[in-house]
């Protein structure tokens, strides 16, 4: 299959690609761009940062996790390509240049194109723009600054406005595949989630590819060869968010970005949870689907959809089922999910907000949570009446703490019955050590995380040291 995007606004068109070859090794090795740079090959550092920009905007991404049909029809600006063409340097280059933004200048590619694509879209929170870009020498003060006061100057016609539109470009045809003169891996990218079914009906053993923000550390950091690849990217219908009145239902292509934007308004607790999820970059590629389904023990959206009873929607060819998500998570490294079936969505119950979500982890910014607590507590005439508690990085799945709930459930919401629930604690958990946390840390942190609900529920000062954007 043919894969056509726009690179710093020229039409490249290409042909027999592998499906796992990178944004970042592509430009660096193929065509030469060597300004985005590589440093941690695993989305951390932002060093390969580039703008990508579609009908929905501009998008910061890290090209070391992008694999180029991720590309198709989109357009790519690297830092050779920000500046006008007459070399008339780009406000935030100028603003870089002038308040001494660089030093040894390995990062500052990745900043600009952060801090440009936040300038394109009239972003002017630098802390979150900036959380996943990392500067080992010049230190922050100076590149926030030349950020701040690029942002009083205009988006350059040259960058075309937020809203910008690509030109038509062949899609090379739907859901189809390719296999080159060298035959790299088969690939598909399907357009809706009828072709999605069946090409993974057909193809069970195939990797499916959403954001590849788990995926694309397999094959740059594990060295993974993974065969048949399905691209969900263009699956439109797997990316819409439909709110009723009683529920959220979140297609599982959409982006962690914009699950942040509907938390915001529903459930801000949640919100505050994604704020913290790896980077703007991470958050702009990942999807929930993928979070969910990688099933990891540590991702942070199954706490919080387990919390607020959420039901995940899973389908297999023509055939669709509901499940509990906390039924999804049966074993470490073991999901409710038939050879063939994905993850098509996930509706999220909207009713009274009690949701407090709590995420520990050793840095504020693009960290994995240690632990990762979120509450839902319904209180009625001050007892409780129902309790749904749920942890992640305290077993090998995300898991509600279901001997705590029954200890809560009917008793009056005070500081005497969560003291009745501190030995339940180590019935529902038996966490592991490991570089993240202690045993021992993680079962004093979930306790003393319900202590912490209830105070902020009460209105109560806690004392808490956290730090704080
Ligand atoms: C730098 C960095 C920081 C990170 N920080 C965090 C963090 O703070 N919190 C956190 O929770 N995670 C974090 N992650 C992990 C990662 O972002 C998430 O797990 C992510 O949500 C995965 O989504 P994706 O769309 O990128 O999935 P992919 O990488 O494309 O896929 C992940 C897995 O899910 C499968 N899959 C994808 N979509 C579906 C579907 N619809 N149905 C069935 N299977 C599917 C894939 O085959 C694969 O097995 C971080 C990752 C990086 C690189
Ligand atoms: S090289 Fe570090 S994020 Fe890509
Ligand atoms: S200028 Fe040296 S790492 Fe940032």
């Amino acid at each position: 299959m043919d894969l056509t995007f726009l690179l710093n606004g020229e039409s490249v068109q290409l042909s027999d690609i592998s499906p796992t070859t990178t944004l970042l090794d592509w430009l660096r090795e193929t065509r030469g761009l060597k300004g985005t740079k590589e440093g941690c090959n695993e989305g951390d550092c932002g060093a390969c940062t580039v703008m990508v920009r579609d009908a929905d905007g501009a998008r910061s991404l890290n090209a070391c996790i992008l694999f180029l049909p991720q590309l198709q029809g989109k357009s790519v600006t690297t830092v050779e390509g920000l500046a006008a063409p007459d070399g008339t340097l780009h406000p935030v280059q100028k603003a870089m240049v002038e308040l001494d933004g660089s030093q040894c200048g390995f990062c500052t590619p990745g900043f600009v194109m952060s801090m440009a694509t936040a300038h394109t879209n009239g972003d002017t929170n630098f802390d979150d723009a900036l959380a996943g870009n990392l500067c080992r020498c010049t230190g922050y003060a100076p590149i926030v600054r030349a950020a701040e006061a690029a942002s009083l100057e205009p988006v350059p016609d040259w960058v075309g406005p937020p809203t910008f539109s690509l030109p038509k470009i062949s899609s090379g045809g739907t859901g189809s595949a390719g296999r080159g003169a060298d035959s790299p891996p088969l690939w598909f990218a399907p357009e809706s989630l009828d072709q999605l079914a069946w090409t993974y009906a057909d193809h069970p053993d195939a990797t499916l590819v959403a954001g590849a923000t788990d995926v694309g550390l397999w094959v740059t950091k594990q060295m993974r060869e993974l065969g048949t690849v399905i691209f969900l990217n263009r699956v439109g219908d797997m990316a819409w968010i439909d709110v009723t009145d009683d529920a959220l239902n979140i297609g599982a292509g959409v982006t962690m970005d914009r699950v942040h934007a509907l938390m915001a308004e529903h459930y801000p607790s949640y919100a505050e949870l994604i704020r913290r999820y790896g980077s703007t970059q991470v958050r702009n590629a990942a999807t929930i689907g993928g979070n969910i389904a990688n099933g990891s023990p540590i991702g942070d959206n199954p706490p919080a959809l387990i919390a607020l009873g959420a039901t995940l929607h899973l389908r297999h060819g023509d055939s669709q089922r509901d499940l509990p998500i906390e039924e999804f998570f049966v074993d470490y490294g073991k999901q409710d999910r038939f050879p063939g079936e994905f993850v098509e969505a996930v509706s999220i119950p909207l009713g009274q907000d009690r949701l407090g979500c709590y995420k520990l982890s050793k840095r504020f910014d693009q960290d994995i949570s240690a632990v990762c607590g979120c509450f839902n507590i319904t209180v009625e005439d001050d007892t409780v009446t129902e309790a749904r508690i749920a942890f992640g990085g305290m077993a090998g799945i995300p898991k509600r703490a279901a001997r705590v709930e029954e200890i809560l459930t009917g008793q009056p919401w005070t500081a005497d019955t969560i003291a009745l629930a501190w030995d339940a604690w180590e019935q529902d958990f038996t966490p592991m050590s490991d570089m993240r946390a202690s045993a021992d840390y993680r079962l004093n942190a979930a306790r003393n995380l319900l202590i912490r609900y209830f105070l902020d529920d009460i209105g109560a000062q806690t004392n808490v040291l956290e730090v704080q954007p």
